[in-house]
């Protein structure tokens, strides 16, 4: 998508050869700074993921594919037998990075087959393009989900004609979380191209922000109509009729369609179950877990620091109410304990739909089957 007019995806490599670099935009920065920062070595990758410099199930599976890449070529002067050892070792690393999304184990495992009985450059190669391929295909399968989800907006629009669709996300799953385009704004992105009156509750999303500080850039670099709002206003809209349709991202869905995503997600989807709002979760495949089913006995998820609900960064003003560089600053008392769950489970009866690059389903086994056959 783009940057003050300029095309941009998330990551990228520049430059071939023993030159050639892997790029990403940090989003630790975000909005304050458009940053640029190259990742040199797998624990560079590993760091990149842990510390949120890359975040979003599809950036964390694309981010994981390219550390496979850097691996290989860190690797390539071992003999065969330390190459495998090395490589089991550095999937391992990337592995434990971060639990909760399916995309990081699933282009691992990609990678894993992509290189299985290679070494040196032939291995170097072979993970290089799997990556891209991983990239690539993250980008068109969202870019996918934006003309599917758009119908669903159509028809939302066709039923108050001349009035604005009003839709509510939470968290970022736009093209920040992914490759390019993303999950839940691809559709918005796609109704406001084809002339669509919409326009975005965007719910902050404590602890770390991610709807203030990238949902809410990214619509502004598209012009995309959008207010900011607290966590807990989503409710009382939704009574108000001031929303039409929510549309989440996921971090892993359950073939049955249960869905995790941003802690706080299932208070929105039991508001929009008890005024009726129409409840549509966004994913690419990659995003299923098709080996499980229950997803609040099963779904992994991720505690992360405590100081991330204590403090809060932002930026820092002057009299004038000038920024004035960043801080970060404590919201509690100093030694006020807490904790901190990263993403929570949506059960598949408060979903509406699942919209995935080859349509919308239902949020039961049977519909998410047959959109995917070839997982029975
Ligand atoms: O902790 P994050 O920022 O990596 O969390 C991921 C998310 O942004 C959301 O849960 C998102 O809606 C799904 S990722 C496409």
């Amino acid at each position: 998508m783009n940057v003050e007019g300029r095309h941009f995806r998330t990551i990228w490599t520049e430059g071939d050869g023993e030159g050639e670099v892997l790029r990403i935009i940090d989003q630790t920065a975000l909005p304050h700074e458009f940053r640029i920062i190259d990742l040199h070595s797998v624990d560079e990758v590993c760091r990149s993921i842990r510390e949120m410099w890359v975040r979003g199930a599809g950036l964390i599976g694309a981010t994981a594919a390219w550390g496979v890449w850097l691996a290989a070529r860190e690797a390539a002067h071992l003999s065969a037998e330390e190459f495998s050892v090395r490589m089991a070792m550095s999937m391992e690393a990337l592995r434990v990075t971060r639990p909760t999304a399916s995309n990081l184990v699933w282009a691992l495992q990609r990678q894993q087959k992509a290189i299985a009985g290679l070494f040196g450059a032939a291995a170097v190669d072979a993970a290089h393009a799997e990556a891209q391929a991983i990239a690539d295909e993250d980008a068109d399968f969202c870019r996918r989900i934006g003309e599917h989800g758009r119908a669903v907006i159509e028809a939302i629009a066709a039923r108050k004609p001349g009035q604005t669709v009003n839709i509510l996300t939470h968290c970022n799953a736009g093209w920040l979380a992914f490759v390019d385009y993303g999950s839940a704004l691809s559709p918005v992105y796609a109704a406001f191209d084809a002339g669509i009156p919409v326009h975005v509750w965007v719910d902050e999303t404590r602890p770390r922000n991610q709807g203030a500080s990238l949902t809410a850039w990214e619509l502004g670099q598209h012009g995309v109509p959008h207010s900011l709002i607290a966590d807990n206003v989503g409710g009382h809209l939704m009574q108000h009729g001031m929303v039409d349709m929510v549309i989440t991202g996921a971090d892993r869905v359950t073939l049955c369609g249960d869905a995790a995503n941003k802690i706080g997600t299932y208070l929105k989807a039991l508001a929009a179950a008890d005024n009726a709002v129409p409840f549509y979760v966004a994913l690419p495949s990659s995003t299923f877990d098709f080996s499980l089913r229950n997803g609040v006995l099963e779904i992994p998820i991720e505690e992360r620091s405590a100081e991330e609900v204590r403090v809060m960064s932002g930026s820092l003003l002057n009299e004038n109410g000038q920024t004035a560089g960043t801080a970060s600053v404590r919201i509690c008392p100093e030694f006020t304990p807490a904790r901190n769950w990263a993403f929570d489970v949506t059960p598949a009866r408060l979903i509406t739909g699942l919209i995935t690059e080859r349509g919308v389903c239902e949020a039961s086994e049977e519909s998410v089957l047959s959109l995917y056959p070839e997982q029975k």
